[in-house]
């Protein structure tokens, strides 16, 4: 009976030494107590204390347990020490197990006294750490909580294989629930890393990728490129690998390789694209990593392995812009960093551009042209919702949730900026000012001041008189776009436009439009183009003259499925349903589930759909979904 009770005991203790069970949404911050909790430390979405003591290097070494789903093990921390009085290491942490702290060096059982400090709902709690005398690296043994929300593990059943997975989404603050570690991009750190996971599944993480490893269980990892807490990433599972090119490998589950393979193919080609203007790929390796669908975003830059979903895959290479994007990123983000996520469009917005160079260079300008136009005009549409804070490039509003500030401000408003830049100075200058930006500062992070300082000495000095201050005053620091620029357009869209039109009107019918040429970017915008109220007559011939119900991609079946809740097509529910059920990239689903919530009769339908596929989405979608759900229907789904 005692030791029944001192079981449960322990048991109970264990699970309170987590900070909770469920990672806490963002919204129940309050901005203001975050701004005054948080507001003396350089970076308000982290406790950090960079200023004072700042880490350099981590030597993880951590088990991947997929029985209690959670990563446990030690990390050694290695650290400068700024500011000579400074004591205290500050990390931060989130939902974290923290079991023994102790100095690398000194004997085992001399024990550093460390505490947890504040905690913040969405932010975590920060750990304080008595740094040694002789500051000697720190070693750190902890476990992550199953719900750590940098992690997702997903049974067999949901993923290709009859194996378990796991993948980490470290952006923007989410690396904290996994490594004890300073989660602001304003600190740069390389690391190694000891993986030990059960033989036969592989580990992949953002470094080299060393595919002559043997499967049996330990796999080890070098970074030695200083990078922010944001890029670090693991996956494993029962993943393959195939080398498409010379820099380029694609690693997949076995049922999606070979179609991975086709898709990418372009990439190679890319690279050369990008270094030919940006100058050299600094990381060596540029490996993709396709993950399982519930991945909740199109892509992320994780340095030197790019982690993408699978929904890209469209069997024509025509979404692949987005590995334009993501291998942009590693000038743009994971070379030259924003140090704050407030300026978020020095990642974004600097990608967008270049990712738009990189596939007019591969594709030609009529693809890059017909993206620029729907990219412009869903940028326009989302701006409409944003308050005049949010609409700026330097944003202004006092949110308390980092990922408020990746709109598409960030990423359109400040690629059409950089466009507009390209256009005042013309090609050739603004290529080689971008070139050297890129190398100025090259494993930096830094600031928009740091941007405009730079433009002005190296570009508006140059060539006085081509843009004013006040112009680039009104790009960052104003709402909305700026009168001066000019929208972009495309005849291969006018074209389409005047198709649709006269659908629309009844000139021509469905079956006669010859659509044999058109590409999916043609396709998303007759779709766009469509009145918003159709018939069920008009539904059925479009659908009987091009199959949308059963189109296989994923962008066009998106659009043609918003189309048919607005317009209540039961025809496509069926697909509606199997979408939304093996889908988790937020883009794709969460439209949808705002379409249905604002029709009254869908509501139902929502929610049932909802309720099944919610344990298979990742907690970042289950965040959103959860508050148009709940927004809607007033309480938990
Ligand atoms: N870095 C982002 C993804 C991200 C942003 C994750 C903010 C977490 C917080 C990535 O590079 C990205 O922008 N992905 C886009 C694709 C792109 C083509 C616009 C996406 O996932 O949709
Ligand atoms: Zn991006």
């Amino acid at each position: 009976m005692r030791a029944i009770l001192f079981l449960f005991v322990l048991l109970a203790v264990t699970a309170c030494q987590y900070q909770s069970n469920k990672p806490l949404p963002n919204t129940q911050i309050n901005p203001e107590t975050l701004s005054q909790m948080n507001a003396h430390r350089p970076d308000v979405f982290s406790f950090s204390r960079h200023d004072e003591v700042k880490i350099k290097h981590l030597d993880l070494n951590l088990e991947v347990n997929f029985k209690q789903l959670i990563l446990e093990g030690f990390v050694v921390v290695h650290y400068d020490v700024i500011n000579p009085d400074a004591k205290r290491l500050v990390l931060d942490t989130r939902e974290l197990k923290i079991k023994r702290v102790e100095p690398l060096y000194e004997q085992k059982h001399n024990k550093l006294n460390w505490n947890k400090g504040d905690s913040i709902a969405g932010l975590g709690t920060e750990l304080i750490i008595n740094i040694p005398e002789d500051h000697s690296p720190i070693k750190i043994y902890y476990q992550t909580s199953p719900q750590a929300s940098g992690l997702q593990w997903l049974s067999p059943a949901q993923t290709h294989g009859q194996h378990p997975y796991l993948f980490s989404q470290s952006q923007a603050i989410h690396a904290r629930s996994w490594i004890p570690i300073q989660d602001t991009p304003s600190v740069r750190i390389t690391y190694n890393a000891k993986i030990q996971v059960k033989p036969n599944l592989r580990v992949v993480m953002s470094a080299d990728n060393n595919t002559q490893q043997a499967v049996d269980g330990l796999h080890t990892f070098s970074m030695q490129q200083a990078i922010p807490a944001y890029l670090i990433a693991i996956a494993a599972g029962d993943i393959q690998y195939k080398k498409i090119s010379d820099h380029v490998t694609v690693f997949a589950q076995q049922q999606l390789l070979s179609d991975a393979a086709y898709e990418f193919a372009a990439t190679e080609e890319m690279i050369s694209v990008t270094e030919a203007i940006y100058g050299e790929y600094r990381w060596g390796q540029y490996d993709l990593l396709v993950l399982p669908p519930s991945f909740p975003f199109g892509g992320m830059e994780n340095p030197k392995l790019s982690h993408i979903t699978p929904t890209i895959i469209a069997g024509d290479r025509s979404l692949d812009s987005l590995i334009a994007h993501e291998l942009a990123h590693s000038w743009s983000g994971n070379l030259v960093t924003n140090a704050l996520w407030q300026d978020a469009w020095l990642n974004e917005g600097f990608t967008s551009y270049l990712e738009s160079r990189i596939v007019e260079a591969v594709y030609g300008r009529d693809r890059m042209m017909m993206e620029a136009t729907l990219i412009y005009d869903a940028m326009l549409a989302e701006m409409q919702q944003l308050d005049n804070n949010m609409q700026k490039l330097v944003n202004t509003s006092k949110t308390n949730d980092p990922d408020d500030f990746f709109s598409s401000v960030a990423y359109d408003k400040g690629r059409f900026f950089l466009e507009w830049l390209e256009q005042q100075f013309g090609r050739e200058h603004f290529d080689r000012f971008l070139n050297q930006y890129f190398d100025h500062f090259a494993f930096q992070s830094i600031s928009t001041e740091d941007f405009v300082t730079f433009l002005k000495e190296n570009l508006m000095d140059r060539y006085p008189n081509t843009v004013t201050t006040e112009q680039i005053h009104t790009w960052l620091h104003q709402p909305a776009m700026p009168v001066f620029f000019n929208p972009p357009k495309t005849q291969r869209f006018a074209v389409i436009s005047d198709i649709a039109d006269k659908w629309t009107s009844g000139k021509v019918r469905a079956k006669n439009i010859d659509t044999s040429q058109w590409t999916t970017q043609e396709w998303l915008h007759f779709l766009r183009s469509l009145p918003v109220q159709l018939t069920f007559v008009q539904l059925q011939e479009l659908d009987q003259a091009f199959d949308l119900t059963h189109s296989t991609n994923s962008e066009i079946s998106h659009d043609w499925l918003l189309i048919a809740i607005n317009n209540r097509y039961e025809i496509a529910y069926p697909r509606l349903i199997d979408y939304l059920t093996h889908i988790g990239r937020v883009k794709l689903i969460k439209p949808l589930y705002e379409a249905m919530m604002k029709q009254g009769e869908l509501i139902n339908l929502a929610t049932n759909i909802y309720q099944k596929a919610r344990p298979g989405y990742h907690h970042i979608a289950i965040q959103q979904i959860d508050k148009i759900v709940k927004q809607t229907i007033g309480d938990e789904p």
